[in-house]
């Protein structure tokens, strides 16, 4: 069987910035109860008249860019988002527009903060069946859209962003680079720590479920940060046991930027230095499923990922769902 290898990377981060000062002013926050408690110092707001299709084929059109691949031999498109433009139709076929990309495949794919994960585990296969060989792989969210800006349990920990990978056969066979393992995984019955009530067939957008403000997140901030903690360092152990490393063979974690104290929780229990996580979650707070991507981009960018460097991708999200994935750059 081939391999599957990131050919190159892309991010789009909208201009505006909401620091924690600017959060003071809105609802019963201070800087230094953010900063304390979850690391985030100011996040990125999408322009007005901007949808999420146009932020991740921005990210989607670098990461082309940056393998040297023209969006015209991109074969499938994959989006990781709870953000789309609209429900119908999918995100994806609006960026395979805008890429100019040819008819392939293209579609969402929703799994929160993991959704990255899941687009990559997905494209992987993709690739190493031989069913594409151009994937893009997006994770982008507007969620500045669907937060409650009264709720300060949920706003100041938000933030909009995108960021894309490019994926195809590598070189060289198995083994040698690329992607060695993707990890998926779900547990429904926490449904109700983190969800979006309104907007769906359960309770379809109409006058009264406005009201009720069913239509912007809702969250168990305790749950859901026990959890991430635990299901996101038991994926990493799962992705290094399964390839038979060791905590001190990987190089760089990139993992998904909610808050630097679950990231912290993690390195303990994996065993990792905090050094070896790149960390950008003070610019940008939680992007959701663009975090990763968008984190990878930045290290790729700094100079901090080199080729033969085992780097491992670990994230929890709404569902919850979760998983890792260990990748030899
Ligand atoms: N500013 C000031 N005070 C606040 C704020 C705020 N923005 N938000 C909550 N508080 C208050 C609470 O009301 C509470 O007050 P009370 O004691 O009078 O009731 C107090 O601060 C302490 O609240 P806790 O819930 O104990 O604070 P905690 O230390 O758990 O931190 C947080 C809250 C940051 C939400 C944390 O639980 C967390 O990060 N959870 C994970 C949430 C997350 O990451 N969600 C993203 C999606 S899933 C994912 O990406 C993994």
């Amino acid at each position: 069987m081939i391999a599957t290898r990131i050919l190159g990377t892309g991010s789009a981060i909208p201009g505006k910035v909401m620091t924690n000062h600017d959060l003071e002013k809105m609802v019963a926050t201070s800087d230094a109860w953010i900063r304390e408690r979850t690391g985030i110092e100011e996040r990125r707001i999408l322009e007005p008249g901007r949808a999420t299709s146009d932020l991740a084929a921005e990210a989607g059109a670098k990461a082309c860019a940056s393998a040297g691949v023209s969006p015209s031999e991109v074969d499938c498109i994959i989006v990781g988002t709870v953000t789309p433009d609209m429900p119908m139709p999918a995100t994806a076929v609006l960026v395979q527009q805008k890429l100019g990309a040819p008819v392939g495949a293209a579609f969402d794919m929703s799994a929160a903060c993991a959704g990255f994960i899941y687009g990559l585990g997905i494209g992987d296969a993709f690739v190493k069946q031989r069913m594409f060989k151009r994937v893009l792989v997006i994770g982008v969210e507007i969620l500045s859209r669907v937060l409650d800006w009264k709720d300060r349990n949920t706003c100041v920990l938000f933030g909009d962003a995108a960021g894309a990978v490019l994926l195809g056969p590598a070189e060289g066979g198995a083994r040698k680079r690329g992607i060695f393992s993707t990890h998926m995984f779900a547990d429904g019955s926490h449904w109700e720590d983190l969800y979006i009530p309104g907007g769906g067939s359960k309770h379809p957008t109409r006058p009264e479920s406005l009201e009720q403000n069913l239509h912007v997140v809702k969250m168990q901030g305790k749950a859901v940060f026990a959890h991430a903690v635990r299901n996101i360092a038991a994926a990493c152990e799962t992705a290094l046991e399964s390839n038979g490393f060791k905590a001190e063979d990987v190089d760089l974690v990139v993992a998904h930027q909610a808050n630097l104290r679950i990231i912290d929780g993690v390195a303990q229990r994996v065993g990792l230095p905090m050094s070896k996580f790149y960390l950008n979650i003070q610019k940008y707070g939680n992007t959701s499923s663009a975090s990763i991507p968008v984190a990878l981009d930045e290290a790729v960018r700094e100079g901090k990922v080199k080729e033969g460097m085992t780097l491992l991708f670990c994230a929890l999200g709404a569902g919850f769902s979760w998983g890792s994935a260990l990748v030899r750059w």
